[in-house]
């Protein structure tokens, strides 16, 4: 099933064995600025040719890039690893190749080619091979934006476009590392619609979430998991990762059906699950079965596979008995709580027991 990719090989720069001198204990996930960026614009008729590998930086946009003005861009998210024998491993490349493909094609921009994605991830990995964490310290996550850059001021499709890869050597992304991880039910806001543009890497699928997830983590919750927005129901996916839930040892994830991201270790997964033998299931998933099920963990290239801990539905949190509200401010008020207790007077005028 592996897609991996050896660069072992590969025309390189400098030693396998040099890596950077950095404390890669608790790296997180923060952008750590390394040494080349690659960028690769397309021509007058849409097709990309002669990308070159750049010092890491700023770069130059024209104020009314469709990127900048109408979101027109997509990015994608892959890793790098370190072998033991100091060569680097990619993990299913051409995943995401394909992918930034397909997205390509629903928000109306030209992509590069399988060959030109795969040719320019290796040459960025192997410009900045020092990055690669050493065995068990983390990854290389590479990050391939393919964004409008041309000039337009109506709204349609850029005149040019720009893909540029950089990179950033990366631990665990939720602040809790492999501990399991507390999740919220948004009621309120959603991530995508159908006919919209959940099922792609598209910019702005991550800046509509910023919301929910500002007001979640003031909560102390890790992250935010979206309901589908038409009956309110169904799962759909977390922030930056999709869901599964375990129940009788049955493996459930939402099918991807427009509004969720096919993601690549989601793909994963579901493919070395079945091959272990489980039953996995790709349908809708409805939140009720969320709260009942006997394990719950999300996968992501980001997020790699976090179990959770904890989620919290409709003030609801399933690993503890206390009732999700603000502590702190409690003062004298009436809070309505779950039940009371009535008992009627007998003739006596005495109680009875
Ligand atoms: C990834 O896993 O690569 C993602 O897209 C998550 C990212 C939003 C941090």
């Amino acid at each position: 099933m592996s897609k991996e990719a050896s660069l072992k090989g590969f025309g390189g720069f400098g030693e396998a064995s040099d890596i950077i001198d950095l404390n890669w204990e608790n790296i997180g996930f923060g952008l750590v600025p390394t040494d080349y960026m690659y960028i690769m614009k397309s021509s007058e008729d849409g097709t990309f040719a002669k990308g070159e590998l750049q010092r890491f930086g700023p770069i130059e946009l024209n104020p009314a890039s469709g990127v900048l003005n109408y979101g027109q861009g997509l990015f994608e998210g892959l890793k790098a690893y370190r072998k033991e024998d100091g060569s680097i491993l990619l993990f299913r490349p051409e995943e995401n190749a394909l992918r930034m493909r397909m997205g390509a094609e629903r928000m109306c921009m030209p992509a590069p080619t399988i060959e030109q994605f795969m040719d320019a991830v290796k040459l960025t990995v192997l410009a900045n091979k020092r990055w690669v964490p050493p065995i068990g310290k983390g990854s290389l996550y590479i990050r391939p934006l393919l964004m409008g850059s041309g000039a337009v001021l109506g709204v349609a499709p850029a005149p040019e476009y720009t893909f540029l890869i950089f990179v950033s050597p990366v631990g665990n992304y939720f602040k809790e590392g492999l501990a399991p991880i507390n999740l919220i039910v948004e009621n309120d806001f959603h991530r995508a619609t159908p006919g919209g543009t959940g099922g792609v890497k598209n910019i702005g699928n991550y800046a509509s979430v910023l919301k929910a997830q500002k007001l979640a983590k003031e909560k102390g919750y890790s992250d935010v998991l979206y309901l589908d927005s038409v009956h309110k129901k169904y799962l759909e996916e977390v922030s930056s990762c999709n869901i599964f839930v375990v129940k009788d040892k049955i493996i459930s994830t939402p099918a991807t059906r427009g509004t969720i991201l096919p993601g690549i270790t989601r793909k994963s997964i579901i493919d070395v699950a079945r091959g272990l033998g489980y039953q996995v299931e790709e349908r809708l998933v409805s939140v009720e079965e969320l709260v009942d099920a006997n394990e719950v963990f999300c996968t992501g290239t980001a997020v790699v596979v976090s179990p959770v801990g904890s989620v919290t539905y409709l003030g609801n949190r399933s690993d503890e008995d206390n009732a999700d509200i603000n502590w702190d401010d409690l003062g004298f008020g009436l809070v309505p709580t779950d039940y009371m207790y009535v008992m009627k007077c007998s003739e006596a005028d005495t109680f009875s027991f």
